[in-house]
């Protein structure tokens, strides 16, 4: 029916018929907060490059987990900085590591809490790449993908037995989220879940994550193992390989940039699908808002609601404590 029968505008009249008829909803519970331990400091130190966001010792794990529950967010996870770094990322694989600690004092405070655990070893590595370095005949160097699928495994049933509901592998190694549930299920960690980073692409958003984690690439960048932002069919392979290997849930990352891509894995998989609203596109707003020229909350409820909208049901945000307490909680 054409104007004048049809009047879009009735069902935005007043605000009870505009949340009647709101097709996309929003709650704490669809947030997850991601959380960087440092194991060589005892106070928190603000990243410069997003602000709100600090690196914290590892004894603010049980307050920052209380205030995560109390909040009512679906998640926190976590990322380590350690004392020490190598060619093979071995702080990675040390139970006193920060992100062992924390999440042994984060599940002891909120046992309701879902506490998840980035796996990679970039944090770890002093090159800064997502695996243990292999050199080629010719004297370049190239990631070597299944001599960092140990690792990856190692890695995981550590963060398991520190208490992790979920590991989340983000190195985009081929075969790892097979590799890390035979080791999960070898080491009786049959139950916990792994969050795969199935869609990762190679992005210039996740320059701030670099400074707030520590693991810029020292040469090079991570074209090798990351994806190609100008591929979409290669994203439904990705996600359909990390499903067939045992991926219990999956991801698109970034998210704003890849809103198409998350629409089309979304229509691709029956698994809960989650995106990562990445450093660079939080530092944006922020960036933003200090020059004036946006309203913040408006402009990051928005952002939210379109993640959603494309069809993810949870989001990595460092938005998250601040969008829960726009949303009341
Ligand atoms: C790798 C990892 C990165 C992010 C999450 N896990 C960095 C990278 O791949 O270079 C980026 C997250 C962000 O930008 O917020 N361990």
């Amino acid at each position: 029916m054409p104007f004048p029968i049809s009047r879009p505008r009735r069902l935005r009249a007043t605000p009870g018929l505009l949340a009647l008829v709101r097709e996309t909803t929003l709650s704490p519970r669809d947030l997850i907060l991601p959380l960087f331990f440092h194991a060589a400091i005892d106070a928190p130190r603000p990243v410069a490059s997003m602000p709100g966001v600090s690196q914290l010792p590892v004894k603010a794990a049980a307050s920052t987990a209380k205030e995560a529950a109390r909040r009512g967010l679906g998640g926190v996870i976590l990322f380590g900085l350690p004392k020490t770094k190598d060619p093979r990322g071995s702080s990675g694989l040390d139970p006193d590591g920060p992100v062992p600690r924390a999440v042994a004092e984060m599940k002891s405070a909120a046992p309701q809490l879902v506490v998840m655990t980035d796996v990679c070893v970039d944090e770890y590595t002093d090159h800064g790449h997502c695996g243990i370095l292999h050199e080629r005949k010719d004297g370049t160097t190239e990631v070597d993908n299944d001599a960092t699928l140990e690792v990856l495994a190692e890695m995981a049933v550590l963060h398991a037995r520190a208490g992790a509901d979920v590991v989340a592998p983000s190195d985009m190694m081929d075969g790892r989220v097979g590799r890390i549930r035979r080791a999960l299920d070898e080491s009786s960690f049959s139950s916990i879940a792994i969050l795969s980073y199935a869609v990762k692409y190679a992005s210039a958003f996740y320059g701030p994550f670099r400074e707030a984690a520590d693991c810029a690439p020292q040469f090079g960048d991570r074209s090798g193992y990351q994806m190609d932002p100008a591929n979409a069919r290669e994203a439904l392979r990705e996600a359909r390989l990390d499903e067939d290997e045992g991926a219990d849930m999956l991801m698109v990352k970034p998210a704003l940039a890849y809103l198409d891509v998350i629409r089309a894995v979304r229509a691709d998989t029956t698994l809960p699908l989650f995106a990562y609203n990445v450093s660079g596109e939080y530092a944006m707003l922020k960036a933003a808002a200090a020059a004036g020229m946006i309203d913040y909350t408006r402009a990051m409820m928005e952002v939210l609601v379109s993640i959603r909208r494309a069809g993810a049901d949870g989001i990595l945000t460092y938005h998250a404590v601040e969008a829960a307490e726009a949303l009341g909680g």
